[in-house]
């Protein structure tokens, strides 16, 4: 496709007041999160006391309401993966005792299921790339889990299709180091796998930008921690970024590594387009290496006919991009419309990024036979 043709189709849509009343809509879908929370939080003993307090919460909901609207799940909702079988979740437990919630011996992947209305089906998306990565992190931490990659997309398909969902889905699985110890070592405990699974759409209006900022956290170093392993005590970096960055008002933050250039952002990956060229930071950037991103690399060169420089970006470079964008399984394509309070050009988001986006969701509803190894059906 012809990229100037692309960015003339794309110049013209009126964001800034669309953007207004989704800001609107997604304030309402907070209110009405905050509602369920208290709901939940209201069948415990005080509930009083927890009634107050989502009270109070509610009367800090911030103007511009960015917050991920991840669903919070009572404890007999559904059904989970645990002990080698398909149990109520109100079964699936740990011990406080179990070396994984201590010592963050643990790795996960975040996998999304998208409904097509039209073909009554449900679409995993890149389901063994997922459990793949998985195993890669598994090995850093040196687990041997029973079940094999097989397995575990055979048992995902029958728990997701147990649920009977007709609606987008996210899957959880986890496989952490189970042994009831205190002993700090990674060798002989007991591994196990466990995997849970809810309804979720988009928990960001991806439709309008984020406006993010450098985090002064530094994205840890592989030399230090795996990062490019999924493991669940490596999250402690992502979570002290992002929450500082909504504290500060932003929606994201981006880390730098400890040499001082672009990594990526608390649970995604970044690109930016910049005089007619795509870049993202190299895989030893001390990324997290995407799966959305290495799709979506793929997905531009088959579509704009474009290749991805994958480099060193310097911070300042983002305050002279034509276009950013942040993507992953949870934020899909975002578009990125300021970085330190500094419009990204228009501060609309950009024409590339939102054909990406379109093309993305198409592609991962199954609703592009190009791209239809990209899914597995569940029904
Ligand atoms: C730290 C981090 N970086 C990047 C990503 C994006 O990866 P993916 O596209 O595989 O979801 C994620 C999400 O899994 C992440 O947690």
């Amino acid at each position: 496709m012809n990229f100037n043709k692309l960015i003339r189709i794309y110049e013209n849509p009126d964001l800034s007041g669309a953007s207004e009343a989704r800001r609107n809509c997604v304030t309402q879908t907070e209110a009405t999160a905050l509602e369920q929370n208290s709901q939940i939080e209201m069948r415990s003993d005080n509930a009083a006391t927890h009634l107050a307090n989502a009270q109070s919460e509610r009367k800090e909901v911030p103007v511009k309401a960015e917050a991920p609207k991840i669903p919070v799940l009572s404890p007999d909702e559904g059904y989970a993966y645990f002990e080698g079988q398909i149990v109520p979740m109100s079964e699936a437990k740990v011990s406080v005792a179990t070396h994984a919630l201590h010592y963050g011996t643990a790795c996960f992947e975040g996998i999304r299921g998208y409904w097509n209305e039209q073909q009554q089906q449900l679409y995993l998306l890149k389901l063994r790339e997922h459990y793949e990565r998985m195993a890669d992190s598994w090995n850093v931490i040196r687990m041997k889990p029973n079940e094999s990659i097989d397995d575990l997309c055979r048992i995902t398909i029958e728990l997701v299709k147990k649920h009977g969902y007709r609606q987008d889905v996210y899957v959880r699985p986890l496989a952490y180091k189970a042994s009831r110890t205190i002993k700090l070592t990674l060798s002989a405990l007991d591994d196990a796998i466990t995997i849970y699974t809810f309804a979720m759409g988009n928990y960001l209006d991806i439709s309008v930008g984020l406006s993010v900022c450098t985090s002064s956290w530094r994205r840890a170093n592989s030399n230090a921690m795996p990062v490019r392993a999924k493991v669940t005590g490596a999250y402690i970096n992502s979570s002290l970024a992002v929450d500082d960055a909504n504290a500060a008002g932003f929606d994201e933050a981006i880390l730098l590594t400890h040499e001082g250039t672009v990594s990526e952002a608390s649970s995604c990956n970044i690109f930016l387009l910049r005089n007619g060229k795509l870049s993202t930071p190299a895989l030893s950037e001390d990324i997290l290496e995407g799966i959305t991103r290495n799709a979506l690399i793929d997905m531009v060169r088959d579509e704009f006919g474009m290749g991805v420089e994958e480099r060193r970006i310097d911070r300042t470079e983002l305050y002279s991009a034509d276009e950013i964008f942040m993507c992953g399984t949870g934020v899909q394509v975002s578009p990125v419309t300021s970085v330190d309070h500094r419009p990204v050009r228009s501060g609309k988001p950009g024409p590339m990024t939102m054909k990406l986006q379109e093309l993305y969701l198409s592609a991962c509803r199954g609703e592009n036979e190009k791209y239809k190894d990209w899914v597995t059906p569940v029904y």
